[in-house]
């Protein structure tokens, strides 16, 4: 089959490769038919998850039609439409049992190496790295699905994919980062990042009773989304001084709910912390650049809290772990459990409450993956997102 292989920092191709087959009977195997670039895989692209390796397929927002199951797969057969969660669960350990999917005990073939560097290893994820599970991922024809009676959820309607595909992570994504936000009613809730994630947080802030919604981006057409799609008030960070002016907008208070949408790759323009992230990430004596995370914890109202969807990687210095204590507020993160939320978010697309499909700007075949990951790392042609059609 053909699959967009990573090939180090920068260098990513579609390949032959062999095709996927039943592994283990709880198994199945799809055939894809969309799937999606995600900030996440930026970070592979530009390097910063560790233990790659050549070869290796990405992507894990993928969704298509079941075309073999292993012999103990009841839930599932041939011919079924599915949209796949990027997160690998078993359904069955101490965690999944209480919906702590992206927590799983089980799916981590390479749990003793996470265990050494983080204490206790997160569940295994599509096309993520070796650290977490080395599992093929979906920017591809095929793909294995373990596990295939807890994570695939089936699509009965005639619903178009791009409708349904971002349940396999984007819009569950953007949905726990709003309820990790502890959003009571009325409150304000100001996001950073305009990117896909971003956008679906602030769709998911407004179910979850926000009262305003402020996000915070430099580049113009995401910006442009959040005011439009997400009927969210702007700040460009290029422009205008974050700190005074969501205090300003808040009578001095600051957000009741912060989100960090952006993660480890955060830009800036000038602040001294991100500039010692930079020259130690390109000296590889960092993995992060957490401006992000430490100008939330800053902006954030007293007894707040900030919600961190977006991805870190390593370790980070100077976290303002004493301004939030001092400030009182709740820090909350993780991979998405994504099971959790396929089927009531399911629901919300088939009662027609939001179509996620319309962060898409591009749509194209799987061949021209290489120059989409560039285009969308670099926010050219004003690329939001990006469905492969292989
Ligand atoms: N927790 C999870 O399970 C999960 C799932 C999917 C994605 N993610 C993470 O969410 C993050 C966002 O993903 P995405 O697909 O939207 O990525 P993206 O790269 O398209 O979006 C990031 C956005 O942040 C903006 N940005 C950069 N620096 C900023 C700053 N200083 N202030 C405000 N905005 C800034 C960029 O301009 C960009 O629009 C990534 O870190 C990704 O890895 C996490
Ligand atoms: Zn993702
Ligand atoms: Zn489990």
């Amino acid at each position: 089959m053909r699959a967009l292989c990573w090939h180090g920092k920068s260098n990513v191709s579609v390949d032959t490769v062999p095709d996927p087959s039943i592994l283990e009977p709880t198994d199945a195997i799809i055939k894809i038919t969309a799937t999606a670039i995600c900030g996440s895989d930026l970070h592979l692209f530009d390097g910063y998850q560790p233990t790659m390796e050549d070869g290796d397929i990405l992507g894990h927002e993928a969704m298509g039609i079941v075309v073999e199951v292993g012999s103990a797969v009841t839930k599932l057969k041939k011919g079924d439409r599915v949209v796949v969660p990027f997160v690998i669960a078993c359904g069955s350990c101490f965690f999944c049992t209480k919906t702590l999917f992206s927590c799983c005990d089980t799916t981590n073939p390479n749990a003793k190496d996470a265990r050494k560097l983080m204490g206790h290893s997160p569940a295994g994820l599509f096309g993520f790295s070796h650290l977490l599970g080395g599992y093929s991922g979906g920017q591809a024809e095929y793909l294995r699905v373990p596990h295939a009676d807890v994570g695939p959820i089936k699509i009965e309607s005639d619903l178009p994919d791009e409708q349904v595909l971002f349940l396999s992570d984007i819009f569950p994504t953007g949905y726990m980062a709003a309820e990790n936000a502890d959003i009571e009613p009325g409150d304000t809730v100001a996001v950073w990042g305009c990117g896909p994630v971003a956008q679906m947080a602030i769709q998911s802030a407004w179910m979850l009773g926000a009262g305003r919604v402020i996000a915070i981006d430099r580049v113009p057409e995401r910006l442009a989304m959040a005011r439009t799609a997400g009927r969210a008030e702007t700040i460009n960070f290029d422009e205008q001084d974050v700190y005074e002016t969501l205090n300003s907008m808040t009578q001095g208070r600051g957000p009741d709910r912060c989100i960090d949408a952006v993660g480890c790759e955060a830009h800036e323009t000038g602040g001294i912390d991100a500039i010692v992230d930079k020259v130690k990430a390109a000296v590889m004596l960092g993995t992060d650049r957490a401006h992000v995370i430490r100008q939330a914890i800053y902006c954030c109202r007293k007894a707040g809290t900030v919600s961190i969807p977006g991805v870190y990687i390593g370790m980070i210095d100077k976290f303002p772990l004493g301004q939030a204590m001092a400030k009182g507020l709740t820090l909350k993160s993780g991979q998405t459990h994504v099971q959790r939320y396929t089927r009531p978010l399911l629901e919300k697309i088939e009662a027609g409450e939001i179509d996620p499909s319309f962060v898409i700007t591009h749509r194209l075949p799987l061949e021209e993956a290489p120059g989409a990951y560039k285009t969308f790392r670099d926010k050219e042609d004003g690329c939001i997102k990006v469905v492969l059609k292989p």
